[in-house]
């Protein structure tokens, strides 16, 4: 790589992500539900007090800026805003603004996910996302937020990875609400395109200009077999429903997705024609495909190809992904973010090596034309990781889940020496 290749430009942001309910603690919500019914990997984890940043904010923004960040990533925990329905806490809005203007002048611009895998209890039960009065409930959330936003001058992502939610809540059933229903699943995610148009709207409506977009776990795809058409066909429709469907709405206000046998749908929703201001990208890992002859005909592995070893929660190392996901997100013709990109790596050994390679891709695609404008770590502190529970470690910094001291791991020398300098340099 030449020189100038490895350096970003100086309005190039960096930051790091979180979200609600791994960090803050003290939530009750579907999750916790879910918790509560066993349904975990590990039946009996609870994530709890998490990791007490509804108290400790102060201390975590400082460590945002001392690594070097200047933008921080966080969600609003709807069941927080919303306990009941049409019932909104006052105390809960006025936290999150006062945590958002402490932020701020912490010197970090707050990037704020409206919904990041979580509802309220009553959501599923009352109005579920494959009804249509989700959209509207989803609208009047929005709005509240958009308030508690005002003057703050955040970038919004209204949902976190809604194909996750979908293929987890709606396909495998194997996340809340616990639906496996394909047709359900189209309706749920026709629904949710036209709820981050109705959100877009309303923050619209109260802010003027904003910066809105989604997040997007994008996955490289591969067929298992090379020289298998059927794989290969996986790879090709899936591929395209997973990564793409939702961005494509947005853009061409055209939902389609065609997996045969699985999910298919057709629908034309004009008014989410050109609906985001920005492209979020959430990368992590490349996945292969399989095709087995009986439901769900998709069987999906990580393999460790290249001899990296799987990182810690068993995912392939595999920059090159990051430059092919780039590279096809281009196509939309907005700004792209990274909203997040990370490595569970419990003894914080690779982690500086995973930035290193990850950022070159970063710097590859701006070199081929891609508009990359910011990079968001996946996380600031170790959390709670889902169905993974208390297993993963992302953070930059080591969080001991006893007595919640955060310490840096070797990563965050290094973030902070490429964030400050805005160079990519090899790590030690
Ligand atoms: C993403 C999620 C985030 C975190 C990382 C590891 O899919 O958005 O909450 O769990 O994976």
């Amino acid at each position: 790589m030449r020189t100038s290749e490895q350096t970003f430009p100086a309005d190039f942001t960096f930051g790091v992500a979180t979200s609600a309910y791994q960090v803050e603690g003290g939530i009750e919500n579907d999750w916790a539900e879910w918790e509560r019914a066993g349904r975990l990997k590990e039946p009996h984890a609870r994530c709890g007090r998490a990791v007490d940043h509804w108290n400790r904010y102060e201390e975590d923004y400082r460590l945002a800026t001392a690594v070097g960040a200047t933008a921080f990533r966080i969600s609003l925990e709807w069941a927080r805003i919303e306990p009941e329905r049409g019932r909104f806490d006052e105390a809960a809005l006025e936290g999150y603004r006062e945590r958002l203007l402490k932020m701020k002048a912490c010197g970090l611009t707050p990037v704020v996910t409206l919904h990041h895998f979580t509802h309220p209890t009553w959501f599923h039960r009352e109005t579920p996302w494959h009804q249509a009065e989700s959209v509207e409930v989803f609208r009047r959330y929005s709005r509240r937020c958009a308030a508690l936003l005002e003057g703050l001058d955040a970038r919004v992502i209204t949902f976190n990875e809604p194909m996750v939610l979908l293929l987890g809540g709606y396909l495998q059933g194997a996340i809340p609400p616990g639906i496996a229903d394909g047709a359900l699943t189209m309706k749920a995610l026709e629904n949710l395109v036209r709820a981050h148009v109705v959100a877009r709207r309303e923050l619209g409506e109260r802010l003027g200009r904003v910066q809105t977009g989604i997040s997007q776990n994008m996955l490289a795809f591969a067929p298992d077999r090379w020289w298998n058409p059927l794989d290969r066909a996986l790879v090709r429709l899936g591929g395209q429903a997973y990564n793409h469907a939702f961005h494509e709405a947005l853009s061409t206000g055209k939902l389609r997705v065609n997996m045969p046998g699985v999910a298919t749908t057709r629908v034309d929703l004009p008014e989410a024609r050109d609906s985001v201001e920005f492209v979020g990208v959430n990368y992590y890992s490349r996945a292969h495909l399989r095709f087995v002859p009986r439901p769900p005909f998709i069987e999906f592995k990580y393999r460790d190809t290249q001899g990296r070893g799987l990182t810690d929660i068993g995912w392939e190392d595999w920059p090159e992904g990051f430059l092919q996901t780039l590279r096809d997100v281009k196509r939309y013709g907005k700004p792209v973010w990274i909203t997040e990109n990370g490595i569970d790596d419990r003894a914080g050994t690779r982690r500086p090596q995973y930035l290193h390679t990850h950022l070159g891709q970063v710097l590859a695609a701006r070199a081929e034309g891609v508009d990359v404008q910011g990079y968001l770590y996946w996380s600031l502190l170790d959390n709670f990781e889902w169905l993974e529970g208390w297993g993963p470690r992302f953070g930059l910094y080591h969080v001991d889940f006893d007595t919640l001291e955060r310490k840096p791991t070797p990563a965050c020398d290094y973030f902070r020496q490429v964030a400050t300098g805005k160079r990519l340099v090899a790590p030690l």
